[in-house]
């Protein structure tokens, strides 16, 4: 995800901008850019250098002409292109007077990149934002003014946009546009202003507006007016803002970790958006591995820590069943110091949503010092794990701040099953009708993480009653497994209590002995293929005094029996439940630990990420 800002009528345009920016950084760093706008003269300045690019476009813009009263600024977390200054936005059009700023993707850019060049315009960069900027200029040159020039070029786009445009020909106006991606508007006596989300406008702007999908809103600095595709007036709908700014930058919830949580069905979205063509083809436009070789790929090793590892073995099961590949997963920190064995055909994939785990890239560098094939999957764009391995593929979940990872988790897990299906592809191991129904299924997931997130408060009640536990186990069978894995990890690192997940059918093999009354046993069923011999499992725990909280469908009429307590969830293809089920284990963990009054984005003893060994 990007950040973008704009303003207009402001007597300090450049510095409003940029302020913002550094405000909106946590949305993407890797690029940033400027454009000033007066009668005749567009004026831009970018800068691409790592997570320093707010701060270098300010010395770029030490010299910037002065007396310009609009503006707009952008912030980039690169999606399509390198991240490098000759693709950091704002995109200009070939006569150099339009300038457009873009967060989202554009799924159609590729044809309509062909169909304009076609037409002579000439494009500067690899990115997709671009094409805005000469289909606007093409309406433009109809005679459009600006807003339905927007209008009219929006109608052929596909994707998720928020954006904003102006052009030197009509000065003083910027219209923005949204579809997906968030966008506010926000104004005071005189000056009008867009942004991202609120934090990058909150000491400039009085008053908050929302733009929801596919409305275009023209600003000027006497204020604003609002259509929708068609050009029909709308009214946009006004935000009651009483935050302060650290509240602002956590988008009004408490804390990062509630935002991340929230934000899991857009970085689902994200993840999954524009990596599959309209005739089926599952692509990964920066996987740099060609299609052959990923066809004789004859083993696959995931290396990971953390959750990140839960991930890579939920992975593990996708792998093998849609694409019948061996599959192994390792600790990272302990695959490097085992002699790991890798015969051609290895491929390596590195997970990590910082891509900077020390663990992780230690391990990756000694496969392919044994001559493996490395893929990386990383949240952050050029992390040192993407830099180093053969090829990456990127989760989309936009910046994680709390050191409790959420939303990465789910992205991973949606990258990983997507490039499981990849492989089946390629490798025929799954009719091409069987790939399209697993593919619309993973796209649903979302919204069915939406509707558990609103069951937030059911889930937060059992862990009320549920404070003075000192002992926990979690259980799954199949990839109930790493799920139940991640729900332990989430609650021992924010309670600080002793949690531990388990196969379930492990259970009778030892720690059926530490099972009595006052011990909390917290059991994924939701996989029909393992309902009956999970809930055995659970009547073994409940019989010797366990207190039960089971994670169950909606639709599941057994689990009362054996449970004290139920998280209901909506059903789905088994693989993908652990992207559902994870959801109530997250606001459980989250719940004791705010019950027991502890920090959540910070935890005792941890770090977001482990650069040291
Ligand atoms: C997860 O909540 C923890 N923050 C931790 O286990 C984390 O997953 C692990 O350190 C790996 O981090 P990475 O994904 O950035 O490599």
């Amino acid at each position: 995800m990007c950040g973008i800002i704009g303003v207009v009528g402001s007597s300090d345009t450049l510095s409003t901008l940029l302020e913002g920016l550094q405000r909106l950084e946590y949305r993407g760093y890797d690029s940033a850019g400027v454009a000033l706008v007066r009668p005749g003269q567009t004026w831009r300045a970018r800068a691409a250098d790592g997570t320093q690019s707010v701060a270098a476009l300010r010395l770029e813009c030490e010299h910037a002409p002065s007396g310009f009263s609009s503006g707009i600024g952008h912030t980039r977390w690169a999606t399509h292109g390198a991240p490098e200054a000759v693709n950091a936005h704002p995109h200009l059009d070939c006569s150099g007077n339009i300038a457009i700023i873009h967060n989202g993707i554009i799924e159609n850019h590729s044809e309509l990149q062909e169909q304009l060049e076609s037409r002579g315009h000439v494009f500067t960069s690899v990115t997709d934002s671009e094409v805005l900027a000469h289909l606007i200029e093409e309406e433009r040159a109809k005679g459009l003014e600006l807003i339905d020039a927007v209008r009219q070029s929006l109608l052929i786009v596909r994707g998720a946009f928020a954006l904003a445009v102006m052009d030197a020909n009509e000065p003083d106006v910027i219209v923005a546009a949204r579809r997906i991606s968030p966008l506010v508007v926000g104004t005071s006596p005189g000056v009008t202003y867009l942004a991202s989300d609120i934090p990058a406008i909150l000491d400039k702007a009085d008053v908050f507006y929302a733009v929801n999908d596919d409305e275009v809103v023209r600003l000027a600095p006497e204020g604003f007016r609002a259509v929708d595709l068609e050009g029909a007036p709308v009214r946009l709908h006004q935000l009651q803002i009483d935050w302060d700014l650290e509240t602002a930058e956590k988008g009004g919830y408490d804390d990062f970790m509630t935002k991340e949580i929230n934000e899991q069905p857009d970085a689902l979205r994200a993840t999954l958006l524009d990596r599959r063509h309209s005739d089926g083809t599952i692509t990964f436009d920066e996987l740099r591995i060609s299609d052959q070789e990923l066809r004789e790929v004859k083993r696959v090793v995931l290396v990971a820590a953390g959750t990140s590892h839960h991930a890579a073995q939920v992975a593990k099961y996708a792998i093998e069943r849609w694409a019948s590949v061996s599959v192994e997963v390792d600790i990272a920190s302990e695959y490097r110091y085992r002699d790991p064995i890798v015969e051609v055909g290895t491929l390596v994939i590195g997970v990590s949503q910082s891509g900077e785990t020390i663990d992780t890239i230690m391990a990756i560098r000694e496969a392919q010092r044994r001559g493996a094939r490395v893929v990386a999957i990383s949240n952050i764009v050029d992390s040192s794990l993407a830099r180093e391995a053969d090829a990456v593929i990127y989760t989309r979940a936009g910046l994680e701040v709390s050191v409790a990872s959420t939303k990465a988790f789910v992205a991973q897990v949606a990258a990983l099953e997507l490039f499981a299906l990849r492989l089946a592809q390629l490798r025929q191991t799954l009719a091409p009708s069987d790939i399209d129904a697993l593919f619309q299924g993973l796209n649903a997931v979302s919204a069915q993480v939406a509707k558990t997130l609103t069951r937030r408060g059911d889930y937060e009640s059992v862990a009320e009653q549920l404070l003075n536990t000192r002992d926990f186990f979690f259980l799954g069978r199949h990839v109930g497994f790493p799920t139940a894995l991640e729900g332990a990890l989430k609650l021992k690192e924010l309670s600080y209590l002793h949690a531990e997940g388990y196969p379930a059918g492990e259970l009778k093999h030892g720690p059926l002995a530490l099972i009595e009354p006052g011990v909390v046993v917290v059991a994924i069923t939701t996989d029909p293929n393992m309902h009956e011999k999970i809930l055995s499992n659970l009547a073994e725990v409940k019989a010797r005094g366990a207190t039960v909280v089971a994670v169950a469908t909606d639709d599941d009429e057994k689990i009362a029996a054996v449970a004290d307590f139920v998280f209901r969830v909506p059903a789905t293809e088994p693989m993908f439940t652990p992207m559902i089920d994870v959801v109530p284990l997250q606001i459980f963990a989250y719940a004791i630990a705010r019950g027991l009054k502890h920090e959540i984005d910070r935890p005792r003893n941890l770090a977001k990420t482990v650069t040291v060994e």
